[in-house]
């Protein structure tokens, strides 16, 4: 017995080496972790349970087989984080720069098998120079094996994706499947095709962090959803992120401890300016409304004329997606509609309740966002708020116009409670654009016609540019005052808890992509 103890401890030893203490140095020098560092940060102190250390690569080209490493560039394994279960796999950059093959894919494949049939979150680290070249077509299939339980998966588990390294060519759309991906800033990049290519293909000199570090993903493609200064703060991150997340489809978000106080914020009844074309901080708001420190801001840096997070009221998750006055004047366009869009169905696949806060002046006009697709797009939010069953609950803060009022959780897609602030607007178009459409035969016939589009628009903001008609259809359950806002929340959303709802059956719906 006492051989085969020694003889395990030494494998044991040489799988925790990775590629070796040289190559463990120069990630360390690249101010990168090591794949089983950051599975310690990552996980509950001592929860790590690995599976799968002593696998060897089955490559037989190219001298390969001369060259085995235990684990074969994948730590995978599952542990705790806050008590809760998670899966995760760790590539190893160390081993063939952490390069998926055959038995590589086989061991992530064995995990996400494991998480979906169990319930729980999938965690990837990935820090990979993509398909193991010696290997060939096995590593493709390898690849598309993750691809597919990526797929099957979502809906069922959430799954996260964190960025520490290279992930170039097809490998990037294993992230892309997964529900949130974080990057970390100057040591990660994401690209279909790297710089080399690219310059051979358009012309175009570009560097790697220029075409897909962190910044570029969180602020022109919107491809990840959080970046973060070092790994330190993206591992941090992700915990962070779990404690708003169920662990499956078929459970509910995790509840936090909370003691009833005075709910009523004096401070909302301040925030937005008398002149209703002055911009605020739609954060202002959400910081009022949320409990203390809770709202966790997602894509921030992406179509910032939206805003979406998770946050906790009375110590319940909720998603939040609201119009942002601040940038573009808070309107909808092909950006901020995918965004939206996305983060409601994420929220719908996990019960996560949704708050809307409105202050929309409309759709973005213009011949750039009509021949990108607008109406797909902006299509894109009002199928997913209304396919939505989770509780959702509406509040229209400002403005309200046009067909951004039915797609904002308007009542008449679904809304269960819907409240409007007493200077709410809610109207087709503004005051001066309904003038000059209905009222032009007069305007123009007046002696002075300037005076004269003054006197209607006041007369039609007088009618409409409040939420008194919208309240008298019932399309707004209650106009309130700033103030109370919190508090009639925390009722609305407790009544609404055991919401349920049945769609008509179907295979699935056909969100216009
Ligand atoms: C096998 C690989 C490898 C790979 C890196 N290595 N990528 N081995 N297959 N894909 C090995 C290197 O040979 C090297 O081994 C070690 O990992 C570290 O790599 P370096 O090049 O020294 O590191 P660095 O300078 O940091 O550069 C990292 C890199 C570069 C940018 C990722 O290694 C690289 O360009 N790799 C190839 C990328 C690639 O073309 N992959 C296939 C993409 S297509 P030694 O022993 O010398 O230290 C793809 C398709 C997926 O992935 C399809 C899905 C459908």
């Amino acid at each position: 017995m006492e051989k085969a103890i020694n003889t395990l401890l030494q494998k044991q030893q040489q799988a925790l080496l990775g590629g070796g203490q040289k190559r463990i140095d120069e990630q360390h020098k690249k101010g990168k972790l090591t794949a089983r560092e950051r599975i310690d940060l990552l996980l509950d102190p001592g929860s790590f349970e690995e599976i799968g250390m002593f696998v060897e690569h089955r490559g037989r080209d190219f001298g390969i087989d001369k060259e085995i490493y235990l684990g074969d560039g994948v730590v995978t394994g599952y542990g705790t984080i806050n008590g809760r279960l998670v899966y995760v796999f760790s590539q190893d950059f160390t081993v063939f720069g952490g390069s998926l093959s055959e038995t590589h894919a086989e061991k992530i494949c064995k995990i996400m098998d494991l998480a979906m049939k169990n319930g729980a979150p999938v965690i990837g680290l990935n820090d990979s120079g993509g398909a193991r070249i010696q290997e060939g077509v096995v590593s493709l299939g390898g690849y598309a094996d993750i691809f597919y339980r990526n797929t099957i998966a979502s809906g069922v588990v959430p799954q996260i994706s964190a960025i520490m390294g290279p992930c170039a060519g097809g490998a990037v759309y294993s992230p892309a499947i997964t529900d949130f991906i974080l990057m970390v800033e100057n040591t990660s990049y994401m690209f279909v095709t790297g710089p080399n290519v690219v310059k051979t293909v358009t012309h175009e000199d570009v560097t790697s962090e220029e075409l897909g570090g962190a910044q570029t993903h969180a602020v022109k493609s919107g491809v990840t959803h959080f970046t973060c200064a070092n790994e330190a703060s993206c591992l941090e991150t992700i915990r962070k992120l779990l404690s708003y997340i169920p662990q499956n489809c078929d459970e509910p978000a995790p509840v936090y401890p909370y003691t009833p106080s005075n709910e009523i914020r004096e401070k909302l009844n301040t925030i937005i300016p008398d002149n209703p074309n002055l911009p605020y901080d739609m954060r202002d708001i959400i910081h009022e409304i949320v409990d203390e420190g809770s709202f966790l801001e997602v894509h921030k840096d992406y179509a910032e004329n939206i805003v979406v997070g998770f946050a906790r009221l009375a110590g319940r998750s909720i998603g939040i997606v609201a119009n942002q006055p601040a940038v573009l004047a808070g309107v909808l366009d092909i950006n901020s509609s995918k965004k939206g869009a996305r983060f409601v169905r994420f929220c719908d696949c996990f019960n996560i309740p949704l708050l809307t806060l409105v202050d929309v002046p409309g759709f973005l006009p213009g011949t750039d966002q009509e021949w990108n697709g607008i109406i797909t797009n902006g299509a894109k939010l009002l199928y997913a708020f209304s396919e939505a069953t989770v509780p959702k609950i509406t509040v229209i803060v400002r403005k309200a116009y046009g067909g951004a009022y039915d797609v904002m959780n308007s009542k008449h897609i679904g809304a269960d409670m819907n409240y409007a602030w007493p200077n709410a607007e809610i109207a087709v178009v503004g005051a001066k654009g309904a003038a000059e459409i209905i009222f032009r035969k007069e305007i123009a016939a007046a002696p002075d016609p300037e005076a004269k589009l003054k006197e209607l628009m006041d007369s039609y903001a007088e009618n409409f540019a409040h939420p008194y008609k919208a309240a008298a259809r019932g399309f707004v359950d209650e106009v309130i005052e700033p103030s109370v806002t919190r508090l009639k929340l925390i009722r609305a959303f407790a009544m609404t808890e055991n919401k349920a709802v049945k769609l008509p059956r179907k295979k699935h719906g056909n969100i216009p992509l």
